[in-house]
C-alpha cells in the first residue's frame, strides 16, 4: 500500500489501562455470551424452547448477562435465502444484523463488551463507511465496540451480492488491507491518501477518534491465513477445537492449537488473547444434563441439520474441518454436558488448555442463562476463572 504521509496506525486498546477491553482482559477468563440473533440460536432441534431471535429477547439477555457480570456479548451476520438452512425450523430464517442491533444494546447498557461481525468484502464496503461507523457507536457505547472481521466463506454468501467466491487465503490479503486503512484511518491526525490494492482513499480524515485508540479487533479463525491475519490486526481470536465438537478430545488439542496461535502474535510483538465458544447444557446433575440433551437430540429437525451442513461443506472455513453433522442438533463449537461443578471442571481445563476466554451459547437461552449465573457462576469464583 502506498501512503502519502507517514500517519501513525491507532493505539490498540489493550494500550489504555482504562479501557473496556483492558478490564475484561483482566479476567482469569473472559466470559461472553453469544447472543442468538437468528431464529434457532446454534440448535436445529425442535424441543420447545424460549430463544427467540426478537430485538427484545436479546435486550434482556444482555442487560441480565451485564448484571450478572459477563464481559461481552456477541451477535453473528449471516446471509441465508427464504426458508433459511431448511427443514422444518426454517433455521436461522430470521436474524438481526448484528451491527445494527448491538448499537441499539449498547444504549441500554453501560459496562458490557459489544461485538458485531461484519463481512467487510461483501457488497460495496468501503473502510471509510466501516471507520465512520465504528467511530460513531464507539461513542454511543463509550468504547465498548468491537468488530469480527469475516471474509465470507460461503459462496452463496457472496452470490447474493452479486459478487463471486474470492480464493481464501486472498480474502485475508483484503482483510489485512481494509483492516489496515481502518487503523490509520481511526489513528491519523490529518488527512489521508493511500493508494492500495483493493482500495484508496483520498484526503480522507475520521473524527471523532475512537475513544481508547480504536475499537476492539476480532477474527474468527482456525488457518493459516487467518492465524497470519489475527497475528497482526487483531486483539481477540475466536478459535475452533481442531478435533470436532467433543470436549475431551478438543481439550487434547487445544494446549498446542493456542498455542501456535500466540506464538504468531508474539513473533510481531503481539499478545493475542483466544477465545472460544462452547455450547453448555447444564442441569442440577450430570444425570439431568444427559436426559436434557438426548431430548435436544430427539427433536432434532433433520431437514435443518442436512442443509445447514450441505451450507457449511459448500464454503471453505478451514476451522470447521472437524466438525461432522452428529452434534448440529445442539450445535456450537464445542459442547459441554452436565452438573455446575462437572461443567466448571471442563472450564478450569479450557483454561489450562490455553484458551484466554469463552462464550458460552444456550439451548434455551433465557432460563439456561439464569441458570448459569445462579450454580455455574459462583463456582467459576471459586476456582479463580472470574474475579
Ligand atoms: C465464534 C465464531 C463466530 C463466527 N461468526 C461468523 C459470522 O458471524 N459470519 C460468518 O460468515 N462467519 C463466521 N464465522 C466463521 C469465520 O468467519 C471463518 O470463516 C471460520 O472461522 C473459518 O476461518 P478459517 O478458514 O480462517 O479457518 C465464525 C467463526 C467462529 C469460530
Amino acid at each position: 500500500m502506498r501512503v502519502d504521509q507517514d500517519h501513525a496506525t491507532a493505539v490498540a486498546p489493550a494500550r489504555f489501562f482504562d479501557s473496556p477491553f483492558s478490564r475484561i482482559i483482566r479476567q482469569p477468563l473472559i466470559l461472553g455470551l453469544f447472543l442468538p440473533v437468528q431464529s434457532g440460536g446454534w440448535s436445529a432441534s425442535l424441543l420447545p424452547r424460549t430463544t427467540d431471535w426478537s430485538f427484545g429477547y436479546n435486550a434482556t439477555l444482555t442487560r441480565r448477562a451485564e448484571e450478572m457480570g459477563f464481559d461481552l456479548v456477541f451477535g453473528l451476520a449471516q446471509w441465508t435465502s427464504k426458508g433459511g438452512y431448511g427443514g422444518i425450523s426454517k433455521y436461522r430464517e430470521e436474524s438481526l444484523d448484528p451491527f445494527i442491533a448491538v448499537t441499539a444494546l449498547s444504549t441500554i447498557t453501560k459496562h458490557i463488551l459489544l461485538i458485531s461481525t461484519i463481512h467487510v468484502l461483501f457488497g460495496p464496503w468501503h473502510p471509510l463507511h466501516i471507520a465512520k461507523f465504528g467511530a460513531t457507536i464507539d461513542h454511543i457505547s463509550g468504547g465498548r465496540w468491537g468488530i469480527n472481521v469475516v471474509t465470507g466463506y460461503s459462496p452463496r454468501e457472496a452470490r447474493m451480492f452479486g459478487s463471486q467466491h474470492v480464493e481464501h487465503d486472498r480474502r485475508y490479503d483484503m482483510a489485512a488491507e481494509f483492516t489496515d486503512m481502518l487503523c490509520r484511518l481511526w489513528g491519523a491526525s490529518d488527512d489521508l491518501t493511500l493508494q492500495g490494492k483493493f482500495w484508496s482513499l483520498e484526503k480522507a480524515f475520521i473524527t471523532p477518534k475512537p475513544r481508547f485508540g480504536r475499537p476492539v479487533l476480532v477474527n474468527a479463525t482456525g488457518s493459516p491465513a487467518g492465524i497470519a491475519y489475527a497475528a497482526t490486526h487483531s486483539d481477540l481470536v475466536f478459535i475452533t477445537s481442531p478435533a470436532g465438537h467433543e470436549i475431551d478430545a478438543a481439550l487434547a488439542s487445544l494446549p498446542a492449537h493456542n498455542a501456535r496461535i500466540k506464538a504468531a502474535g508474539a513473533e510481531r510483538g503481539r499478545e493475542l488473547r483466544t477465545i472460544i465458544n462452547p455450547m453448555i447444557v447444564c442441569r442440577e446433575t450430570d444425570r439431568e444434563a444427559r436426559r436434557y440433551h438426548q431430548a435436544i437430540l430427539d427433536a432434532a429437525d433433520q431437514g435443518a441439520i442436512e442443509g445447514f451442513v450441505a451450507h457449511q461443506r459448500g464454503g471453505d472455513a478451514v476451522a470447521w474441518k472437524a466438525h461432522g453433522d452428529t452434534h448440529r442438533a445442539l450445535g456450537g463449537n464445542i459442547q459441554i454436558i452436565g452438573s455446575p461443578e462437572s461443567v466448571v471442571d471442563k472450564l478450569v481445563q479450557l483454561k489450562r488448555a490455553g484458551c484466554d476466554g469463552i462464550q458460552v451459547a444456550f439451548f434455551d437461552f433465557a432460563p439456561d442463562l439464569e441458570f448459569f449465573g445462579e450454580a455455574v457462576l459462583p463456582l467459576m469464583r471459586q476456582a479463580g476463572l472470574r474475579i
